[in-house]
């Protein structure tokens, strides 16, 4: 869009210089290739459609809340609007409507045929609207644009320990950046709501251009004695993630593309988005909400999941040598449960099959690694872990999901320190997670405020007095 607009306008200027300018060029925009005017245009019939809602089927009830539910994590309850992604147990999670597949086939490409570049998706994400190749292209040059990264963020992060774990290096990093938001100063300046979105959007963009960067920062500095590599000039957003960090082999750019496509939503309810739209329910900004939803993606029974694959995996092939039988897998699970441990990337809180998202890597390690060692491995659990997990009787989904396949592919390519993951799957959550706050505050949702309750409440209410069913035997 830029290129276009300083070629249109006879600017001849490099991308560096255009970069330089940043957003004072997005007027020259083509045509339908602004994405913020993209998503203004949509908001007066969206606001429409919430407020028809509400006096149509405001007093309609979602079902019924039981004692279980509340003390179970809140499991099924519908309570919450969640526009970018809907998750169905049997067949996975759509984004705006579209599955995995329909993305692969849809959203443009580096290359023809190639794996969807994420700008597709976040435009998808923002809009509802499949993006033409030039409206990706556009949205890649916006967060060129927008990549400027101040020069004490690198001071914040090292001033942690070289052993601060990566996700405690990210929080940091996106808190030191929040000095910038955009939305806090309209905020401070009396702004009306009607506007929230505007700065919303403004912070949501700054800070997804400049997650890459930070990403690679703390993956050179935790890992690779600290020399930094600038931006590739020309890269889009999730290849230039992998040139940061160091890594060039196309397999791996288009990998990092795939991959941070699929991360980038899961519906609401889950830790990160959940607790994203939480805190920016409160009107924190974009900065505050997104480190305080990478906080929760950083435990292990969510998105940290991917590094304790790959320990586990570590630690299965040291006991058993890099080609176990079944037999042994088999016992492997069996111990792993016996110990009062989880078998990390299997299982999930609404799934009940094989995660599309698991299916979609398997597909890409297929194509680009058929014959690696921990791709078999990989296939091989496959085989052998849904099968064990089922005989215990209370896991709900015994099947793989997203976190079991992604070290693999990372593996691969060269990025092997696992602890690093998360961190990739936190840039990805970011598509998601932010373009759903740049529409809550489009809609006006309100602060988030659920009920909770003491022990002796649902006693008083179910039972004949507090404290009933104590000495029960
Ligand atoms: C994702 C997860 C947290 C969902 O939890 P959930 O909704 O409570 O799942 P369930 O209803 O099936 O859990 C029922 C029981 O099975 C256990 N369970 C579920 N998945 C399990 C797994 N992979 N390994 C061992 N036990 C598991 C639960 O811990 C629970 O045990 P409890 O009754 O003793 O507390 C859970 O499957 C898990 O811990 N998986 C491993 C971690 C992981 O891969 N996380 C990434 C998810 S994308």
């Amino acid at each position: 869009m830029l290129a276009q607009a300083a070629t249109r306008f006879g600017m001849g200027l490099s991308t560096q210089a255009m970069s330089a300018m940043g957003n004072s060029l997005r007027h020259f925009a083509s045509e339908g290739c602004d994405l913020k005017e993209a998503v203004r245009e949509l908001i007066p019939a969206q606001q429409e459609r919430l407020k028809a809602i509400k006096k149509n089927f405001g007093n309609k009830s979602l079902g019924e809340v039981t004692v279980e539910q509340a003390i179970g994590g809140m499991r099924g309850i519908p309570g919450m609007l969640w526009e970018t992604s809907l998750l169905d147990p049997e067949e996975g999670i759509r984004f705006r409507g579209l599955s995995i597949p329909e993305l692969q086939a849809k959203l443009p490409g580096a290359h023809p045929g190639g794996e969807p570049i994420p700008e597709g998706l976040l435009w998808l994400l923002l809009t509802g609207k499949v993006p033409t190749a030039e409206q990706a292209k556009a949205v890649t040059e916006e967060l060129r644009a927008r990549s400027h990264m101040p020069p004490h963020v690198l001071r914040t992060l090292n001033a942690l320990p070289e052993d601060a774990h990566p996700m405690a290096q990210l929080s940091v990093g996106v808190m030191a950046l929040q000095s910038g938001s955009h939305f806090r100063a309209a905020y401070t300046n009396g702004t009306h709501k009607s506007k929230y979105w505007e700065t919303v959007y403004e912070d949501s963009m700054d800070l997804i251009a400049r997650l890459p960067q930070l990403a690679a920062m703390i993956y050179r500095r935790t890992y690779k004695g600290g020399e930094q590599i600038a931006p590739h000039p020309t890269l889009d957003w999730a290849a230039n993630l992998a040139h940061m960090m160091g890594f060039e082999d196309p397999g791996c750019l288009e990998m990092m593309r795939m991959y941070q496509t699929i991360h980038a939503d899961h519906e609401g309810g889950n830790v990160s988005a959940h607790t994203c739209h939480l805190v920016g329910s409160a009107l924190a900004d974009p900065y505050l909400s997104y480190a305080a939803g990478m906080n929760g993606l950083a435990g292990p029974l969510h998105g940290l999941a991917n590094q304790e694959v790959l320990h586990w995996l570590k630690d299965l092939t040291a006991k058993l040598g890099p080609n176990p039988d079944k037999e042994q897998v088999r016992k492997y699970v069996q111990d792993t449960l016996a110990s009062g441990r989880v078998v990390p990337g299997y299982g999930h809180a609404v799934l009940r099959k094989t995660d599309p998202r698991y299916s979609c890597q398997r597909d890409f390690a297929q194509r680009y690694m058929p014959d690696y060692s921990l791709f078999k491995l990989v296939s091989h659990l496959y085989e052998v872990v849904p099968e064990v997990l089922g005989k215990t009787g209370k896991i709900k989904n015994p099947w793989p999901n997203v976190d079991a396949h992604s070290g693999v592919l990372l593996q691969y390519y060269g990025i092997k320190e696992e602890n690093f993951y998360t961190v990739l799957f936190g840039v990805s959550r970011a598509l998601g997670v932010l373009s759903q706050n740049v529409w809550s505050r489009a809609l006006g949702l309100p602060i988030e405020r659920p009920k909770s309750l003491t022990m002796e409440a649902i006693e008083k209410r179910f039972g004949p007095e507090p404290g009933w069913g104590e000495d029960a035997d």
